[in-house]
């Protein structure tokens, strides 16, 4: 047997581990490779291009998988034949959809531009503001019992809070199968705050500094601060909040406020950032709770993802991370 194979399946370390839900949404991102941004009324031609499933909560599910993790997708699906080709993606990786309700209408789509000239990312997201979300009620007919580990993405603050609330009800009829919750914070912030009462780990990122006026990780992580502490009841729990900066990597607050900033791994070459957050999150999420690590170790790990993600589009070559070197 070679070398590389040899060291522990990738599977064999999520034997035993309960599922991880994500839930979110799925879309389709078209990324377009361009040397510069064309002007006004021109029209140029892409050097590289490909479709890819995206959302936030698609993407924790893929980079899931290719790490040897049991998941689910949870999210509204659509039924109409244009958008098979994402249901065949995640059928095809094995993310578990079997839960997922549909409805026939147009789901969102994203378009991505890179510039190599400008050094720059752009992405238009359509939200299609008719297409729906999951509800509490597509929620409440999930066994809970199956899930170790629940991220959710937070689209809309109501269905959200509600879920949250359930799964923090499951833990406490069944403190010794006590289900983690993290949630990766989304805008409108502000509706958002009461969220972070009921989860164990939360994610920012620089996207909501525009809604927010965060310069940086550090700055973000004292308004949080500041916006928990002024909460008024005595017995309300406070996550850890994890703020990410992309190539400034970023910052991860304790439960007592502390901070402590921690460096990006960056490569020689960014070939393609596009869900670098995304794999932070699933990386830390296979650290902390597939190999139980200590929280710097998954934070360095997660990081450590993120930085291998911008080495190739796509996520397939994430898998390489678990090989050990080769010496
Ligand atoms: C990356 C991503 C893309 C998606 C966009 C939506 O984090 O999830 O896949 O198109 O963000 O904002």
């Amino acid at each position: 047997m070679e070398k590389s194979k040899e060291y522990g399946s990738k599977l064999s370390w999520a034997a035993g581990k309960k599922l991880v839900l994500c839930v979110g949404a799925t879309c389709m991102d078209y990324i377009l490779f361009t040397d510069s941004f064309p002007k006004l009324n021109e029209i140029i031609k892409a050097k590289k291009g490909y479709w890819q499933r995206g959302g936030c909560a698609s993407n924790n599910c893929t980079i899931l998988r290719i790490l040897g993790v049991k998941c689910e997708f949870f999210g509204m699906l659509s039924t109409l034949d244009l958008y098979q080709v994402l249901v065949d993606d995640m059928e095809s990786r094995g993310i578990i959809i079997k839960n997922c309700p549909s409805c026939k209408m147009d789901p969102d789509f994203s378009t991505v531009f890179f510039s190599k000239k400008l050094k720059t990312r752009n992405i238009i997201a359509y939200n299609n503001k008719a297409f729906p979300n999951v509800t509490i009620e597509d929620f409440r007919k999930l066994d809970l019992s199956k899930y170790g580990w629940i991220h959710l993405h937070c689209i809309h603050f109501e269905s959200t809070m509600a879920m949250v609330k359930d799964v923090v009800a499951y833990n406490e009829a069944n403190p010794t199968e006590k289900i983690t919750i993290s949630l990766t914070m989304d805008e409108p912030l502000s509706a958002m705050w009461p969220l972070l009462d009921y989860c164990d780990y939360a994610f920012f990122s620089k996207r909501l500094s525009p809604y927010s006026g965060w310069d940086s990780p550090k700055e973000a992580c004292i308004h949080i601060d500041e916006q928990l502490r002024m909460r008024w009841g005595l017995n309300l729990r406070r996550p850890y909040v994890i703020v990410l900066w992309g190539s400034l990597g970023g910052g991860v607050m304790d439960k007592s406020g502390n901070y402590t900033h921690f460096a990006p791994y960056t490569p020689m070459k960014v070939v393609d950032a596009l869900g670098a957050g995304d794999c932070f999150v699933s990386g830390f999420i296979y650290a902390m709770y597939i190999r139980d690590r200590p929280l710097p170790v998954a934070m360095d790990f997660a990081t450590r993802v993120a930085g291998h993600k911008c080495t190739h589009t796509g996520f397939d070559h994430i898998a390489n991370i678990l090989l050990p070197p080769v010496l």
